[in-house]
């Protein structure tokens, strides 16, 4: 059931999390399939919902930045001093790994040592967890490796939660830019919407880039299971302009998305094309790259082509998103 988020709702939802249900509820990243983080059998049914592998850790949403040593072990003086620059960054599409202290079940963090906490920005987010008094573990709601949702509307009907909260679009529209802080030095586990640029300069120091290494093995435990090859895809067959070659796809119906501007009107007859920035702004790029590849997905479409662009800024964040989301060769 979708549902305004109004307070009576909001109460509503937040009953539902403190009595081991599961809620929907948008964050200014992408939409989250949220649980009570304390409760492993509510948690249970998030990764049931989403078929997801119960080897993929869920981030832990938190009212505020405060609430981080409850489930954290800050003894490390570093990781301690990086938290309080990273805090200033809070509310906001960031996630950080920091080591566990036990009190969050293993299901949440996958029996890692570690936990990924953030601090979401959205006024629905920030008044559901006010409201309901548990952190809340919520990974993206959508159906584990398809597209994320940005809006309620995207939320597919097979992901059978007790209540959805509407909370309109979600401005940044992808995923939170995950660092750990569990070694000598940062690491970039998955980037997003604040660049690594950005979150070196409020660390003061370098960070290092793991999130093109999939699977990267630490010891015995994967850093970033979530890392996947494939994810984020929609049903229809996606490839990059690049690698689309029209010669004997006349028959076919094509979907063009640009991130800058529509096709050159000789290349292809398009059955449909879209432009995600017409001023070529990458922010703007992202908060539309999945609302655009959920509409075209809703167009029966033989194919799905798309732009590229240089992993730079948040265009890392964006290829991260789409190399995965490309139908694999
Ligand atoms: O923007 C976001 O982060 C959204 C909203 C709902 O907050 N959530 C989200 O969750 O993207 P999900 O589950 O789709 O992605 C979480 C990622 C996964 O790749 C997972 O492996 C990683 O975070 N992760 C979670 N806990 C971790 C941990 N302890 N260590 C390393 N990676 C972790
Ligand atoms: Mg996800």
């Amino acid at each position: 059931m979708i549902v305004s988020p109004t307070a009576d709702n909001i109460r509503a939802a937040s009953k539902i999390i403190v009595s081991g249900g599961t809620v929907v509820f948008p964050t200014e990243t992408v939409y989250g399939l949220g649980a009570n983080a304390l409760d492993e059998l509510a948690v249970r049914k998030v990764y049931a919902l989403k078929s997801r592998p119960i080897e993929n850790p869920l981030i832990v949403h938190v009212k505020d930045s405060s609430q981080i040593q409850l489930y954290t072990d800050l003894s490390d003086s570093e990781v301690k001093s990086r938290l309080e620059l990273l805090e200033s960054l809070w509310p906001g599409p960031l996630t950080v790994v920091l080591p566990s202290n036990g009190s969050i079940p293993d299901i949440v963090t996958a029996k890692q040592p570690t936990i990924a906490v953030r601090v979401p920005a959205h006024p629905v987010a920030q008044e559901l967890l006010n409201e309901c008094r548990v952190p809340i573990a919520a990974p993206s709601a959508n159906p584990s490796s398809a597209l994320s949702p940005t809006s309620a509307e995207h939320i597919a009907s097979e992901l059978k939660a007790d209540i959805i909260l509407d909370g309109g679009r979600s401005k940044v529209g992808i995923e939170s830019t995950i660092i750990a802080l569990i070694g000598p030095v940062p690491l970039l586990l998955r980037p997003g919407s604040l660049t690594v640029e950005e979150l070196q300069e409020v660390l003061k120091e370098e960070i290092a880039d793991v999130s093109e290494s999939p699977l990267h093995i630490e010891g015995e435990s994967l850093i970033s299971p979530g890392m996947l090859p494939k994810h984020y895809s929609p049903r229809t067959p996606l490839i990059f302009i690049r690698d689309f070659n029209p010669s004997g796809q006349r028959s076919k119906r094509v979907g063009y998305i640009g991130f800058k501007a529509p096709p050159e009107p000789d290349q292809f007859d398009y059955a449909a094309s879209m432009v995600l920035s017409s001023n070529g702004d990458m922010q703007q790029v992202a908060a539309n790259l999945y609302a655009a590849l959920h509409d075209m997905d809703g167009r029966s479409l033989d194919l799905i082509v798309i732009d590229d662009c240089e992993r730079s800024g948040i265009g890392k964040a964006i290829m991260n998103r789409l190399s995965r989301a490309v139908s694999q060769k």
